[in-house]
């Protein structure tokens, strides 16, 4: 069975006031079945997790670096993260991917690193428009994965998060069929890459426009085990109906 998973990814937003996001939504969600991660940018990340301390609520980063130390100016490695208070880190989003040219081989040695801190790496994959206009999208999402994914990777250390590029902060959300098609591949590919207990063990998230709205029929899914949420993920009172939708996806 795959635990539930609602991962907020707050990307370059939120100052201290928001921090009481984070203990409303903590009160409204005291033992949910689902998991539940708030992303914060890294300089709240401590403010965060003392916050979260004693209730359910996880944290993440939203990026990190593939060495553990040294001479990266601005970086931030796996292992700070941790001690910081994250479980999770974001890796290979689009918009990183987007705007520091990063590639799918370092999104592999990032979530190694991410592995051997202890962390759950997120690894976002996903087709541009022009890609799924070209009918490019299962392709693309097959060697995003072939290529971010450690060989190592385990249930425990990964969970896989679809987020189509046209899908994110455009208020258009992909339909249930177009999703559903991209996960049971995901499903099909990680099974074949790494057998049946990884392959099933792995949670599939689904990301881009996903709101209170929306939730309930992107739950249900098929393959889909929970979702990577952007703006709705800012205040409780928006991620709140997420997650509720979740919880009850779960029962
Ligand atoms: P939105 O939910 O704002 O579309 O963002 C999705 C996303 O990029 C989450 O990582």
């Amino acid at each position: 069975m795959r635990r539930r998973l609602a991962a907020g990814n707050w990307k370059m937003n939120g100052s201290r006031a928001a921090l009481a996001e984070i203990a409303a939504l903590a009160e409204a969600f005291p033992a949910p079945a689902s998991e539940i991660v708030l992303c914060p940018p890294a300089t709240l990340l401590a403010p965060a997790a003392a916050r979260a301390e004693g209730t359910a609520l996880r944290l993440g980063g939203q990026d990190c670096h593939a060495e553990p130390r040294g001479a990266h100016t601005g970086d931030i490695a796996a292992p700070m993260l941790a001690e910081a208070g994250a479980a999770y880190v974001i890796l290979g989003h689009s918009e990183r991917r987007a705007d520091h040219g990063e590639t799918s081989a370092q999104v592999r040695a990032k979530a190694a690193a991410a592995q051997a801190a202890g962390l759950t790496a997120i690894v976002c994959v996903g087709e541009s428009l022009a890609e799924r206009d070209a009918g490019e999208t299962l392709s693309i999402v097959g060697a995003q994965m072939a290529e971010s994914i450690p060989e190592d990777a385990t249930a425990e250390a990964l969970v896989l998060a679809y987020e189509p590029v046209w899908a994110i902060g455009t208020g258009r959300t992909a339909s249930s069929a177009q999703i559903a098609e991209v996960h049971d591949f995901m499903r099909a590919e990680l099974t074949r890459r790494f057998g049946a207990g990884t392959g099933d063990g792995v949670r599939l998230l689904y990301g881009g426009s996903v709101k209170g709205a929306n939730a309930a029929e992107i739950f249900a899914t098929s393959n889909v085990d929970g979702a990577l949420v952007g703006g709705a993920s800012l205040t409780a009172a928006d991620f709140g109906p997420i997650v509720a939708a979740l919880e009850a996806a779960e029962a």
